[in-house]
């Protein structure tokens, strides 16, 4: 069984103050959920606040990105293993935004997929077609090339430390979430992918998140359609009501 796994990505949204408070809420609030997986993914500079914050709680705290190079003359990037570090326990990659608006390639996010686990972080590895893609009926080529290219050289056993987010790019931040079936076909159609680069069985046992515009309203449906186990959320996932009220779908 794949235990829900909903993680928070908080863009570069919320300071100090507000972050802090969040995260005391969710500590009261949903600290003790034993059967979801929480993560919350603040900007850089709050990290390390974050984690002190959440410190024995089950709430697991994500960095948004990292550099593909262990250590040196890299200025303004951030290494996987300053995240292990201070405490964190995961990293998105390959996010649209990292890709559309800093150019980050499939073959970029790949070895940063490889350097976030050699330090030993968990990856939440998006990928996500655009809405001319989807228009011209290339969803599952998209998906499946940036499913393949992220995941090359990455061997079966480290695959217990990756979650597929799936994130349409035409629905992030606009409002308009992929429909459940959309979104199910998609799910299915990465399930399988996974399974021919693995096996059966790590394909059965990788989480898949959906993203793109989940909400309170509509978190219900797109979780009750089986290949979706988890969410990544952006905007309602900066107040505490609301992601609260996200991680009540069951
Ligand atoms: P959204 O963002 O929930 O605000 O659409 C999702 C994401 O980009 O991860």
């Amino acid at each position: 069984m794949r235990k829900p796994f909903i993680a928070g990505n908080w863009k570069m949204n919320l300071e100090r103050k507000s972050a802090l408070g969040l995260v005391a809420q969710l500590r009261e609030r949903v600290g003790q959920r034993a059967d979801i997986e929480v993560a919350v993914c603040p900007p850089f500079v709050y990290l390390d606040a974050v984690v002190q914050a959440l410190n024995g709680s089950p709430i697991k705290v994500g960095a948004q990105n990292c550099c593909d190079e262990t250590s040196g003359a890299f200025t303004g990037e951030i290494s996987a293993s300053m995240l292990i570090d201070i405490g964190c326990d995961l990293v998105i990659l390959g996010h649209s935004e990292r890709r559309q608006i800093y150019g980050e390639t499939s073959e970029l996010v790949n070895s940063k997929v490889h350097t976030a686990l050699d330090a030993g972080l968990e990856v939440i590895l998006c990928v996500g077609e655009t809405r001319a893609e989807r228009e011209e009926q290339r969803t599952e080529k998209v998906v499946g090339a940036q499913l393949v290219a992220g995941l090359s050289g990455i061997d079966g056993r480290s695959m217990q430390r990756v979650t597929i987010a799936y994130e349409p790019v035409w629905a992030i931040g606009t409002g308009l979430n992929a429909t459940p079936d959309q979104a199910g076909a998609v799910h299915s159609y990465l399930r399988g992918v996974l399974g021919g680069l693995y096996s059966d069985s790590i394909a059965e046992s990788v989480r898949i998140q959906y993203g793109g515009s989940v909400k309170p309203s509509n978190v219900r449906e797109l979780m009750a359609v089986p290949h979706i186990d988890g969410c990544l959320v952006g905007g309602a996932s900066l107040t505490a009501d609301s992601f609260i009220s996200l991680l009540e779908f069951r």
